[in-house]
C-alpha cells in the first residue's frame, strides 16, 4: 500500500507517490490551563529515501512537536493529534500505539533535542545502547556489547570500552548528547529525525556527527529530517527545505531554490540573519524584528503580519486571510499574499542585492 494522493501537497521530486514519509495536514495541539496551544496547524510534506529535508524556523515554531508527532510520542490526554502520517505505506496516527512503538528504533529513530529525556538515569549508558540494539536484533550479549562500544567510538566518546559502564550523569552534556546519538543510530534507522543534533557540541565533534549521518544515509538509503537553527548545517546537508512559522509551513522547495531565491518575507529575514562564509556582507538584510507569536492567540490572517514589513501592500488580506501555500516556481511553494509584481520588485530592489 502506498500513501494516497490527497490535497495539493507539494512534491519534492518526480516520484513523490513513493515518498517514504508523507505527512498530510498534521495538526497537533495541547489543552493547557491558559488555552489551546496550536503547535502544529496543518503541516504537509513528503520525504523520499536517501533524501534530507531541513526544517528551519524560530524557537517555538513547532519543529520538535512535529518530530515527536511523527515518532508517535504525544500520548498525553492533553495532546490532540490529527491528519495523516504515512511511513513506508503505513498510516501511523490511526495505528495501534504498540505497533508504532515497535517501529521506533529500526524503522524510525530520533536524535532528541534534550539528551536527558532520551536516557534513563538508572541504567548505564552502554546497557541502554545494548538494550536498544537487542530489541531489533537477535544477537548475543557480547555482540551487542561490541556494537555499543563501536557506536560510542564512532560518536567520538574517548575510551569507549571504559565509558560503556558509566551512568548518564557521569557524562558531560556534550558526551550525553553523543551517547544519545549513538543510541539513535545503533539500528541504522530508515528514517532519522535529528532535532538540533549538534547543539552543545564543539565544531570538530559536530562535523563528525554530520559525517555519521551522511554515512548512514549513503549506506542504508535512510531518509533524514534535519532540524537546526544553524542554516550552515542545512545548506550543507539538506536536499529540500521547509520553513516553519507558528506551526505552519510558510515556504518549501529544494534547498538550493529556497536559499538562492527565497520568496517569503519571513525567509528573507531568516536568511538575513545567517552569517556568510563565502563573502563579507556589506549591506545586510534586516533580520526578522519582534518575537514569535503566541500559539494560543495566533494573529489573524497571515500569522506573520504583525512583524512583516510588507503587510500593508496586500489590501488587508494579510490581516484577514490565512495565505495558502502556492507554487511560486517549479516545486517551490510559499504562503504569502504579496502580488507577483510587488514580490518581484521587493526581491530585485531590496532583497537580492543584499542576500
Ligand atoms: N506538551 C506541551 N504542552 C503545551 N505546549 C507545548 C507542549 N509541547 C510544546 N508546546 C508548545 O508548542 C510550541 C512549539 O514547540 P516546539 O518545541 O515544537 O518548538 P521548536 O520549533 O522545536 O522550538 P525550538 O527551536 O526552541 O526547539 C511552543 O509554543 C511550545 O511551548
Ligand atoms: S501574507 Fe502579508 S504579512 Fe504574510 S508574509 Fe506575505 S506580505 Fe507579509
Ligand atoms: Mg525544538
Amino acid at each position: 500500500m502506498s500513501a494516497p494522493a490527497a490535497e495539493p501537497v507539494p512534491t519534492t521530486g518526480p516520484d513523490a507517490e513513493e515518498a517514504f514519509l508523507a505527512v498530510r495536514d498534521l495538526k497537533i495541539s495541547f489543552d493547557t490551563d491558559d488555552g489551546l496551544v496550536k503547535s502544529v496547524d496543518g503541516l504537509s510534506f513528503e520525504l523520499r529515501r536517501g533524501r534530507t529535508l531541513g526544517i528551519v524556523g524560530e524557537s517555538g515554531s513547532g519543529k520538535s512537536v512535529t518530530s515527536l508527532g511523527i515518532m508517535g510520542l504525544h500520548r498525553s490526554a492533553r495532546a490532540k493529534v490529527s491528519g495523516e502520517i504515512w511511513l513506508d505505506g503505513e498510516e501511523l496516527i490511526g495505528a495501534d500505539p504498540d505497533h508504532v512503538r515497535r517501529l521506533r528504533g529500526r524503522k524510525m529513530a530520533m536524535i532528541f533535542q534534550d539528551p536527558l529525556s532520551a536516557m534513563h538515569p538508572y541504567y548505564t549508558v552502554g546497557a541502554q545502547i545494548v538494550e536498544a540494539y537487542r530489541v531489533h536484533h537477535k544477537v548475543s550479549k557480547k555482540d551487542a556489547h561490541n556494537r555499543a562500544v563501536e557506536m560510542l567510538d564512532r560518536v567520538g566518546i574517548p575510551e569507549p570500552a571504559k565509558r560503556f559502564a558509566d551512568y548518564p550523569h557521569q557524562f558531560s552534556g556534550g558526551m550525553r548528547q553523543r551517547a544519545m546519538i549513538a543510541m539513535s543510530l545503533v539500528n541504522n534507522p530508515e528514517l532519522l529525525i535529528a532535532d538540533e543534533p549538534t547543539t552543545a557540541l564543539d565544531v570538530t565533534v559536530q562535523a563528525q556527527i554530520l559525517d555519521l549521518i551522511r554515512d548512514l544515509q549513503k549506506e542504508f538509503g535512510s531518509a533524514v529530517i534535519m532540524i537546526t537553527h544553524d542554516l550552515g548545517v542545512v545548506a550543507e546537508l539538506a536536499d529540500d527545505l521547509l520553513v516553519m512559522y507558528a506551526g505552519r509551513c510558510i515556504e518549501r522547495g529544494s534547498a538550493e531554490k529556497v536559499f538562492t531565491e527565497p520568496q517569503h518575507p519571513y525567509t528573507w529575514g531568516l536568511l538575513g540573519s545567517m552569517p556568510r562564509m563565502d563573502r563579507e556582507r556589506t549591506d545586510r538584510l534586516i533580520p526578522v524584528k519582534g518575537s514569535p507569536p503566541s500559539l494560543i492567540n495566533v494573529p489573524s490572517g497571515c500569522a506573520f503580519h504583525p512583524r512583516c514589513p510588507y503587510a500593508e501592500l496586500t489590501g488587508g488580506s494579510s490581516q484577514s486571510v490565512v495565505p495558502e501555500l502556492r507554487e511560486v516556481g517549479s516545486g517551490h511553494f510559499a504562503a504569502c499574499h504579496l502580488g507577483e509584481a510587488d514580490r518581484e520588485r521587493i526581491w530585485t530592489e531590496e532583497i537580492a542585492p543584499k542576500l
